[in-house]
């Protein structure tokens, strides 16, 4: 069993000093305590119907732990303590904070109810245990994407809670991986009362941890440089992150975690945060008065109320919460196991992706079916797969200021029709993917022509353009099903296999014309499960299309999108030394066999900056791998290169996918080189990658420790042919030098 319950009665005594004598009192609980592989989670449902937080960390034997639960001289519960609740409200340690009832702290949970008040106070109503994971499901939209598991692989403990006051009911739902330190949060809300609420704020999880001593560890950046680690540590008042751009974001990713101040890869305690979101989120750690740390996170309440009649019910997105007691590593590899084998799905999900060539870098606007067929033919003669046409084959696309929502063939580019192109492509023995960019419209579109309503608006106000693009009212199920429509239309007209949903704006005057006022505040939200439903369509009717999300570059790089794409556009920065950074902060809590990563064309198109096609073509494979350029144009000694670069990808692929990813070096820590290893869960090979940023003078070699092998086992090296322990390799380590700037090197140990 990975939970179990216990009803505790307890005779205790409190000392009141005023009457200078102790006070007999009673308290009963019910202590739940969730079990994890080597996680335990604890928390009790006090009897004044409180949900106390009693522990969260490394597995402890099933014990009784209330003792936890008593705040040094103060009595466990308000109801013992009715004459101070406010001291109690703001010190105890709490699962699902309400707002309004004296704890001071970030609130998970807040309302406005008809007369226009807003406080709460959720209580125990009731509980289950059950095998398995339920789905979450927005009733009449939308299934959530989330982390999914059955009867042999999870447990779930579902608590009700009631605010008796308004009526609202809240599901906390907890689910116990058996085999993974993981335990998921979400939260189910109804109105079962007989009034209208509205919903402010409805966070996730809330972790009270009973200690300040931990950094903070974030992802952030901007478009080209996106989910670069950092790390602080945490101090009095509210450190956190959010979006508030109707998407994931490229400055903010929706991960936190929490580490011991001497973790580093390898050691010291990690708890890792992830919302399996898309849209607006928010997480925010807060050391409090007591040098307590109250950890929360969801969706974003900035600019959100949903509305709930009596009856309506309302689904919060999942937090999924990894606990390592062995280092940042081992909870990145905690993430990258779960969101392999329990997030992404489809015929992809545990197979190697097809090498792609994509001519966006290649040609952006200025091709057609030519200049398309050429690329093809010199890419399927060096081994290539699949030909992706990028952005500028719909409406009259010549450029990015049209066209977007008119999804059909722009004849003088595409020359013959899609399916001539797609033919021809085949004929090559190569798969076609295409790209859209479906929640998007053009002003110049005959879309806005005919529909100018169906754009996110506030009518009267002027419409902020981005790219030259307005974003349309996904809300609107009419738009979506016109949307959905004009690309089945086309998936229908071809054998396309693969298919690039880019989306490359963030929202502005977000209202909707039709939703009714008092709903408009929904709409970043509902927005998102807009984004879900067609997503979940797709993916349903086309189970043989490989989905990749972009969003200009790597803005939505999120568990939520991985749901329905097993894979995600990581940077349109694709220089291979920036790409480090990028690669590395995202392997934080993705799986790097999800990252989209191709080899780019010199001088790179972000930076300008000229690395070897090798090092390029080492540092993409730790990714989807493909290329983005012209291959018939590129130099000769590169071109020559790609079919072994193809061969040693095949080779290092089913370790990326499969296997345990180790962070050896990071540029960092003194921006001269990164080094990672890729290790088969049955320990028999590894594949390792050294990559060097700037070459020193008399500073060309470097002893380096390999990580992950089997100590006892002897491995053979592919560099040097000698056979060494795994002991060996990883305390003493190898030798690596390397000459020039930007040189890299693969080497492959295997297993004797
Ligand atoms: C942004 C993406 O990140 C690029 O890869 C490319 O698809 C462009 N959009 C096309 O407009």
């Amino acid at each position: 069993m990975s939970i179990t319950e216990q009803k505790l009665t307890k005779e205790y005594s409190r000392y009141m000093w005023q009457t200078d004598s102790d006070v007999p009192f009673t308290e009963e609980m019910i202590l739940f305590t969730l079990n994890a592989k080597n996680t335990t989670y604890a928390l009790a449902a006090l009897s004044d119907g409180h949900l106390a937080h009693a522990y969260y960390g490394k597995h402890i034997e099933d014990d009784d732990i209330s003792y936890l639960l008593r705040l040094g001289e103060a009595p466990y519960t308000a109801t013992v303590n009715i004459r101070d609740k406010g001291t109690v409200m703001d010190t105890q340690l709490f699962e699902y904070p309400c707002h309004g009832i004296g704890d001071y702290r970030e609130p998970c949970f807040m309302i406005m109810d008809e007369d226009g008040m807003s406080s709460c106070d959720l209580k125990y109503k009731s509980h289950k245990i059950y095998k398995g994971k339920p789905k979450l499901v927005q009733p009449d939209m939308v299934t959530l994407p989330a982390t999914f598991a059955n009867e042999d692989e999870a447990e779930t403990l579902e608590i009700t809670l009631l605010d008796s006051h308004s009526g609202i009911e809240a599901v906390l739902i907890y689910t116990a991986f058996n085999d993974l330190d993981v335990i998921t949060r979400s939260v189910h809300l109804k109105n079962t009362g007989s009034r209208r609420v509205n919903i402010r704020r409805v966070l996730s999880a809330c972790v009270d941890f009973d200690s300040d001593k931990y950094d903070f560890i974030t992802l952030n950046g901007s478009w080209a440089r996106e989910r670069v680690m950092e790390r602080s540590p945490l101090h009095h008042g509210k450190q956190g992150i959010d979006s508030v751009k109707g998407e994931s974001s490229h400055q903010n990713n929706p991960f936190a975690a929490l580490v011991s101040h001497n973790a580093d890869e390898d050691s010291g305690e990690a708890y890792g945060f992830n919302l399996v979101y898309s849209g607006n989120f928010f997480a925010q750690a807060e050391v409090t008065q007591h040098k307590k740390t109250r950890f929360v996170m969801g969706i974003n309440h900035f600019d959100f109320n949903w509305l709930l009649e009596p009856g309506e019910e309302f689904a919060a997105p999942e937090v999924v919460m990894v606990y390592s007691s062995e280092g940042i590593g081992a909870m990145s590899r905690t993430f990258h196991d779960l969101y392999r084998e329990h997030l992404i799905r489809g015929e992809y999900k545990d197979k190697r992706r097809p090498i792609l060539i994509n001519n966006w870098e290649a040609t952006y606007f200025n091709f057609d079916t030519d200049k398309l067929i050429a690329i093809a033919k010199q890419a399927s003669e060096l081994g290539i797969e699949m030909l992706v046409m990028d952005d500028g084959w719909f409406g009259h696309r010549d450029s990015d200021n049209s066209s977007l929502g008119d999804w059909f063939v722009y004849e003088k580019k595409i020359k013959g029709g899609l399916k001539y192109l797609v033919d021809e492509v085949n004929k090559l023995g190569m798969k076609f993917g295409i790209w859209f960019e479906p929640e998007m419209i053009s002003p110049d579109s005959e879309l806005y022509k005919k529909h100018p309503e169906w754009a996110i608006q506030v009518r009267g106000m002027e419409m902020t353009q981005s790219r030259e693009q307005y974003v349309l009212d996904y809300s609107n199920k009419e738009v979506r099903d016109y949307i959905y429509g004009l690309m089945r239309n086309i998936l229908d007209s071809a054998n396309i296999e693969y298919i690039k949903w880019d989306m490359n704006r963030q929202l502005t005057e977000v209202g909707s014309t039709s939703l009714p006022a008092e709903r408009q505040r929904e709409l970043w939200h509902r927005y998102v499960l807009g984004v879900y439903d067609v997503m979940d369509r797709l993916t349903t009717d086309y189970p043989h299309i490989l989905l990749e999300n972009c969003s200009g570059g790597g803005a939505r790089f999120d568990a939520g999108m991985l749901y329905y794409s097993p894979q995600i556009w990581t940077s349109d920065d694709t220089d291979a030394i920036e790409r480090l950074k990028i690669q590395h902060g995202t392997s934080i809590c993705y799986p790097p066999s999800a990252m989209g990563a191709h080899v780019s064309d010199c001088p790179n198109h972000t930076v300008g900056r000229t690395t070897p096609f090798s090092t390029r073509g080492n540092v993409a494979m730790v990714g989807t791998f493909g290329y983005e350029l012209d291959v018939t144009r590129i130099p000769e000694a590169d071109r020559n290169m790609i079919p072994s670069q193809i061969e040693q990808f095949k080779k290092s692929n089913p370790l990326v996918r499969t296997g345990d990813q180790y962070r050896i070096g990071n540029v960092f820590d003194d921006n001269m080189w990164d080094a990672w290893i890729f290790v088969a869960k049955d320990k028999s090979e590894a594949v390792f990658t050294f990559v060097q940023v700037l070459g020193r003078p008399n500073y060309n070699s470097r002893r380096i420790k390999l990580k992950g092998l089997d100590p006892d086992a002897k491995y053979l090296s592919s560099k040097t042919g000698e056979v060494h322990s795994g002991n060996v390799l990883m305390n003493a380590g190898i030798d690596i030098s390397v000459h020039g700037d930007f040189a890299s090197e693969v080497i492959y140990f295997t297993k004797q």
